[in-house]
């Protein structure tokens, strides 16, 4: 078709994990959603903007988010400046690469991490280069002095799990050129993060979601940290309306309820560790994680069979065919009770 753009015409676009219809009947682990419900305060703080009439939905909500922006601000300790929200991190990764890559020029990021980075390029005709990991979960023949445009760094990695140590991520951040972006997802689950790096390093920018440890994917929510010139640039591109109204009030208290947020982390924290060694019993091969998942390779490392054993039994999990990955899974995880079942399935299948 040739009105459309040449790049648009010839790219596959992003498969979305399967959501099954009759998600209620699942035990659902293939997308790193959290099983818990989000705290009680985010219902209520959507009823509330809802009201009986939904009367406050007929004007728009507020273009620049600026409460949230306040209330991460300080949960961060960074200044509102410093912060732009996303309608999911998705929408921020997106406009980073519209900000920074023309046409042509280059992005970088790891593989296996998260493919959408590839996506994303493609929309914008920009070129990729991928790295791999070596061993001991560095980059392999990362250069001295790394040219493109963005090198985007999932930490913790998804799908295998480990995050990268704050040293090794500044000493990346001074070899990269261009800006080297921290898509921090999964960082609630991990010991701890690399946000400090925003303010000694002037080309790192750290993403964040609200669709794991905060349990809203179904709400959309995401925000970057970075310096004012960088969100300033952001700003412009977004879509100027990009959080509703009933998406602000959810993450506003979402947000202050860090009881709530800390005490979830912590039981899928604790899940996640005994789980691994259940599996590490069983002789299954467990890289250890700091996300909501674990990537795990039993012991004939054939994924595939595996996978199609949990499915029979309306268990979903992550095989990728990848020939780096087919031979095991990534499996979020889900309530003690999902993952007690998801076990007794596993030994079942043997
Ligand atoms: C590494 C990584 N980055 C970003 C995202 C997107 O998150 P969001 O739901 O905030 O758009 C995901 C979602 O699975 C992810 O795994």
């Amino acid at each position: 078709m040739s009105y459309l753009r040449s790049n648009i015409a010839a790219m596959n676009g992003y498969v979305p994990g399967f959501q099954p219809a009759d998600i209620a009947s699942w035990i659902k682990l293939n997308t790193n959603e959290n099983s818990y419900p989000p705290s009680p305060k985010v219902v209520e703080a959507i009823l509330a903007e809802l009201g009986t009439d939904g009367k406050r939905l007929h004007t728009y909500p507020s273009a620049s988010s600026e409460k949230l922006r306040e209330v991460a601000g300080e949960l961060y300790g960074f200044d509102p400046s410093w912060i732009i929200m996303a309608n999911g991190s998705d929408e921020v990764l997106n406009n980073l690469i519209r900000a920074c890559a023309s046409e042509g020029d280059e992005i970088g990021y790891i593989h296996p991490s998260y493919s959408y980075y590839a996506t994303l390029a493609d929309i914008q005709g920009a070129r990729t280069r991928t790295y791999g990991l070596t061993d001991d979960f560095r980059i392999a023949g990362f250069p001295d002095r790394y040219e493109g445009k963005i090198f985007f760094l999932t930490t913790p990695n998804a799908p295998l799990g480990p995050a990268f140590p704050i040293e090794y991520i500044e000493e990346l951040a001074e070899r990269c050129a261009g800006m080297l972006v921290l898509d921090e997802t999964y960082a609630d689950f991990a010991d701890g993060n690399a946000l400090e790096l925003v303010k000694k390093c002037t080309n790192v920018v750290v993403t964040r979601s609200l669709s794991k440890s905060y349990a809203l994917a179904g709400m959309r929510l995401g925000l970057a940290v970075a310096r004012p010139e960088i969100i300033a640039a952001l700003d412009k591109i977004r879509d100027h309306y990009n959080l509703d109204r009933l998406a602000q009030a959810a993450c506003a208290a979402a947000l202050l309820d860090q009881t709530y947020l800390r005490a979830c982390c912590e039981k899928i924290r604790k899940t996640r560790e005994w789980f691994s060694t259940e599996l590490r019993t069983l002789g299954y091969d467990v890289i250890p994680s700091h996300g909501n998942y674990l990537f795990a390779a039993p012991p004939d490392r054939d994924g595939k069979r595996l996978y199609e054993g949990l499915f029979d039994r309306k268990i979903l999990v992550r095989h990728f065919s990848d020939p780096l990955l087919c031979h095991g899974l990534r499996i979020s995880i889900g309530t003690q009770q999902e993952m007690e079942q998801t076990l007794a399935a596993m030994k079942e299948i043997g």
